[in-house]
This record gives C-alpha cells, structure tokens and sequence, in this order.
C-alpha cells in the first residue's frame, strides 16, 4: 500500500513507485484489468514466468494455469472471491512460458478507486518450488521415520505376543509330561510299584522326558531363529543318509504304518547345516506318523530335479483343508480341528522347518486332499 507523503510530489511518488514494483526480481508482481487481461509486467514476473511483457500484456491471465483448472473455470473464480471478499490467496501449480510447472504462493487484490468502482486486480505471485521441494523432502523423511517407529511398535508387539504364547506352551504342555514323571515318582518312592515293573515305569518316564526335551528345544531353537544372522554349519551331505537315518529313529513311534524309501540316483547332495536339515525332515516324519491314525503307507522319496535336491514325505491321514494351508507355517499353527485337538502338538515344528529352509535358500511345499492324506515336500539347492 502507498502512504499519501508531504515531502514529495505525488505523481513523482507515484512514477518512482511503478520504477520500483518494475525492477522487484523475486515477485511477480503485475495489474489485471477487471476481466483479468494483463496490463503491466516486473521484472520479477519475467523471471519467474519466462514471459516477456511484450508477450504477455493484453492476454488474460488464465495462460498461467494448468489446462484442467482453466477448463474448471479456476481463474475467474478467484477473480470473484478477490472482487467479494477483497482478497485471493492460494498456493498452487502454475505455468511457465516453456511449459514447465512451479510451486506458486498468489495473492491477488481487488483495486478499487475512492468511489469502491472495481478497476482491476493488483497480482503477487513467488516461486515456491525450492521451498516445497525442501519440505517435501522433510515431510517424506518424517514419514519414513514414522513408518520406521511403527514398524518397530509392531514388532515389539509381535515379540510380547510370542513370549506370552510361548509362557502358555510351556505350562501347557511341559506340566502334562511333568505330572505323569511326579506321579510316578511319588508311587516309586511309596514303594507301590513292585520291582518287577521297574524296567517299564523306566521307559515310560524315559518318553515323557524326550517330549519335555522336544518342546524345550523347539522353543530355543524358535528363540534363536528370531535372529537372521544364526551360524549354520557347512557340510555337504547326501539327503538320502538323512532321510534314512529318520525313518530308522522314527520307526518305533509308527503304530500299523508301512513306511517305504524311494532313494534314487544320482545323490541329491546337499551343502548346509546337516542337524538342522535332518530336523526338517524328522518333523515331516513324525507328522505323517502323528496326523494319520489309522495307519496307511509312508512314502518318502530322495531324488534330484533340475539341479535341486527335492526330498518329499507322503501320507494317507487326515489331510489338510485348503483354507487352513496357510497357517501350517506360522508359529504356533495348529489347526483348529477335532482331529488335531487329540493329537499332542506345538504348532512350532513346520514354522521351523520353513525358517531352516529358507536360510539354505530353499522352500518347502504341500499338497494335501482332506480325508485321504498329505505330502510335503522339502527343496534345496543340489551340489
Ligand atoms: N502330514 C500332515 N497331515 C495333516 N496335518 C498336518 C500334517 N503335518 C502338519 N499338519 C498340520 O499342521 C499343523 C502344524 O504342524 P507342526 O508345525 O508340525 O506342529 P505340530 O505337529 O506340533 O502340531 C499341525 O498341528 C497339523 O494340524
Ligand atoms: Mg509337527
């Protein structure tokens, strides 16, 4: 605004006035008239806007927009809520001559003369670009952080989630052994049971002690798989050895089953952490023993194809419905059926075969048919 001065002539006021809106370089600054045609030009607005005054007076505004906000009738209505309202302001996109857009902070004002008649529009307009692009660069890296922060809380939750999942396991299923091993103990000690049964009460005991075993050393091995950087040991091994060295420990635990080996040649040879890897295929074996009940055949197989050693374990149990396959592999996956609530489990054996796997970039795959039985299958790369 321009203050009425005693100490010089107005019109030189107003001359110098002009002079110096004309030589700004950092705003556009430039008049409308009341239907929004350009009458006058900075330099500023030059720099910002690539036109030169020549080009642009006599032209309505409007060629600074992009098209849709023109075709949206965008221009006039700013002019309108400048002519109501007094004043427009905004941040947007806008135009340059050769095409390019900029970040723009607008303000326009209606310019009336002393009888309130409208005589056109007073335009300012800076290039925010480098501003927007400075924060936007801070909103992305907050963000990022935030997304950071969050991931974090996740997993955090996820941690506390397993830990008291892993609390109820353990008195879940280490008091069943636990009483059965204290009862006993107590009829020892009472002298109830006679010497002659000793020898059995032996290896009853014996078997509750190896479940107890299992479960702690499932639960430290899911503990340490929580970290990616474990040690693996690196042998190379035959997978056959391995497979047949599991049916061998798990043959007593099998009640009426018929368990075959398919082993061909060549030798599905292996590189990796061989104890682990023979876990992954105890915990199939001992699945199919465990998940069909009434029996039935067996059928492991070790071969190589297309340079993988795939090794597969085949039943004929229960099966596994389509919509429960995807919790097979996830901690604690149990599958919510009467079937399986009869069957002593953790949940934890596939979730640590996958992990294994994954770690000897390898994968592990199911195909089952409810009712008639499953067959997973472990692949790993072959040397
Ligand atoms: N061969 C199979 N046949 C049918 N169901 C199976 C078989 N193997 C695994 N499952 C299902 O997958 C679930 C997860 O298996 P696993 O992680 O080994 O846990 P667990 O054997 O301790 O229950 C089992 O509870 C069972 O419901
Ligand atoms: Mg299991």
């Amino acid at each position: 605004m321009l203050r009425k001065s005693n100490t010089a002539e107005p019109r030189d006021l107003g001359d110098q006035f002009a002079l110096l809106v004309s030589g700004v370089v950092d705003y556009a600054i430039f008049m409308l008239d009341p239907a929004g045609v350009i009458v006058t030009w900075n330099e500023g607005a030059q720099r910002i806007k690539g036109y030169t005054a020549t080009e642009v007076v006599g032209r309505h505004f409007s060629i600074f927009y992009p098209p849709a906000e023109v075709r949206n009738r965008k221009p006039d209505w700013e002019l309108e809520v400048a002519k109501r309202e007094g004043r427009y302001e905004e941040e947007g996109w806008r135009i340059r001559k050769d095409g390019t857009r900029f970040w723009a902070n607008v303000i326009i004002t209606a310019l009336r003369d002393e009888s309130g008649r409208l005589r056109g529009f007073g335009k300012v307009t800076r290039d925010l670009t480098e501003q927007k692009r400075i924060e936007d660069g801070r909103n992305a890296q907050r963000e990022a952080e935030t997304a950071r922060l969050r991931a974090h809380a996740d997993r955090m939750a996820e941690l506390e989630q397993t830990k008291a999942e892993f609390l109820n396991l353990a008195s879940h299923e280490l008091r069943g052994p636990m009483t059965v091993i204290r009862g006993y103990n107590s009829m020892l000690a009472d002298g109830t049971i006679p010497p002659a049964q000793f020898a059995s009460v032996a290896r009853l005991l014996e078997v509750k002690i190896a479940q107890m075993d299992h479960l702690i050393e499932q639960m430290l091995e899911t503990a340490r798989l929580e970290h990616d950087d474990i040690p693996l040991a690196q042998e190379t091994f035959d997978m056959r050895f391995v497979v047949q060295e599991q049916i061998d420990t798990l043959r007593p635990l099998t009640r009426g089953h018929r368990v075959v080996f398919d082993a061909a040649d060549p030798a599905p040879l292996v590189r990796g952490d061989r104890t682990r890897i023979a876990t992954i295929v105890a915990n199939f074996l001992d699945n199919a023993i465990k998940y069909s009940p009434d029996g039935g055949e067996i059928r492991c197989s070790a071969c190589v194809r297309d340079s993988r050693a795939v090794v597969s374990v085949r039943d004929e149990g229960v099966g596994i419905a389509r919509e429960h396959m995807p919790r097979l592999f996830t901690r604690f996956g149990r599958l919510p059926t009467a079937e399986n609530m009869t069957i002593p489990g953790t949940g934890l054996g596939l979730f640590l075969c996958k992990e294994i796997a994954n770690r000897h970039g390898g994968k592990i795959t199911v195909r089952s048919e409810p009712g008639l039985g499953s067959e997973f299958t472990l692949t790993l790369p072959a040397v």
